[in-house]
């Protein structure tokens, strides 16, 4: 490569999900996914108008954020759109750098640079607006030592909360569901703000079944780190799921997000265990699956038994499996992956992955 990034993003600093009860949100993640709450903002540390939870689990940093006045901006967000992703916030060097490159570039600035801090430390955040009504928040926190943020108070680990994590490390990517027409649009404006590159292309005619269709680009930064696969919804026989979840969700938003694993065997029992429901592949998926993928090292029985999809592109494979969607509405979903050396998404999956989901759907009377 040799050249120099011209948006350079250390990685992933946490998503934070707006939902309509943090306090039991928190659990069903401590409790199925194997987090571990760190960190907690409230009226109770000088917020008034909403409770925050940190929730963490190796690299991986969730925030679950309720709104306490019939007025605030997440009380609101979860009546439009269901519980789900507000903020895919980016560790950066520089957060105000970065807010002045975006918004030159044309990106919507929705809360200016500024710092804050505490005893801790000094950090510096500044916002953008994405698709729908989702932000990325620039986080700079070279200068601080604390928790999470300033304002945030540590939780000490207690007898109620579970050991372990489940073997999750960290994010591999976060999908968006954008309108029919638009998927160009911000794959552009991820060109154009962030320097992202447009890794993979799915048309159509790849990502079909005989109902629906969708259509996906994945932008990448500079470094590979940061994924944000975009899809749109494309004509079929009947209703794309894409076209469920837009409707669902009231617009544009998160669609799932990948967390990746270095034994996905453990960590999809331990899952499942633990009460995490995944989409169901048939027996039949198996059969060609191994001719298909070739030599990989897990064993065939575990991954038919947990229903763990296999891929293979020329640089390697992946294994990977889709939870049910996490909330009442068909909106965001999890996938948990596990990469040997490929860099892909499982597109030989996406035919045997698009009739699971639309066998959800069916059952929803959306088909
Ligand atoms: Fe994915």
């Amino acid at each position: 490569m040799g050249q120099t990034d011209e948006f350079p993003i250390d990685g992933w600093d946490h998503l934070e999900f707006y939902v309509g009860n943090a306090k039991q949100a928190a659990f069903y993640y401590e409790h199925a996914f194997g987090f571990t709450r760190t960190a907690y903002a409230g009226p109770e540390t000088g917020v008034r108008d909403r409770t925050s939870y940190v929730l963490e689990q190796d690299d991986i940093r969730f925030v679950l954020t309720t709104g306490l006045r019939p007025d605030s901006e997440p009380t609101r967000f979860p009546c439009a759109h269901g519980d789900g992703v507000k903020d895919v916030a980016l560790t950066v060097a520089d957060a105000g750098e970065a807010y002045r490159h975006t918004v030159e570039r044309g990106a919507r600035g929705v809360v200016d640079p500024h710092w804050i801090e505490d005893d801790w430390g000094r950090v510096q955040l500044a916002t953008i607006a994405t698709y729908g009504e989702n932000v990325h928040t620039f986080v700079t926190r070279t200068e601080y030592s604390g928790p999470f943020l300033p304002g945030y108070q540590e939780i000490p680990r207690t007898n109620g909360q579970p050991a372990t994590g489940v073997g999750l490390k960290t994010i591999d990517h976060v999908v968006g569901n954008v309108e029919l027409g638009r998927m160009n649009y911000w794959v552009e404006f991820y060109e154009r703000t962030m320097g992202f590159t447009n890794i993979i292309h799915f048309g159509d005619e790849q990502i079909h079944t005989e109902y629906s269709a969708l259509m996906s680009k994945v932008m990448a930064d500079g470094q590979g780190k940061i994924k944000f696969p975009i899809n749109e919804p494309a004509e079929g026989k009947r209703k794309s799921q894409i076209d469920e979840y837009l409707e669902y969700f009231g617009g544009p938003g998160v669609q799932h997000v990948a967390l990746l694993s270095d034994d996905i065997v453990h960590t999809v029992e331990t899952l499942q265990d633990q009460g995490v429901n995944f989409l169901s592949t048939p027996d039949a998926y198996y059969l060609d699956a191994e001719p298909r993928v070739g030599e990989i090292g897990e064993d065939w029985d575990d991954l038919k038994r947990l229903r763990i999809l296999v891929d293979r592109d020329e640089e390697g494979y992946l294994l990977q499996i889709f939870t049910k969607t996490a909330q009442d509405r068909p909106t965001l979903f999890f996938e948990v992956i596990e990469r040997h050396g490929a860099r892909g998404f499982g597109e030989g999956n996406f035919k045997a992955l698009f009739e699971a989901i639309e066998r959800e759907q069916a059952l929803r009377g959306n088909l």
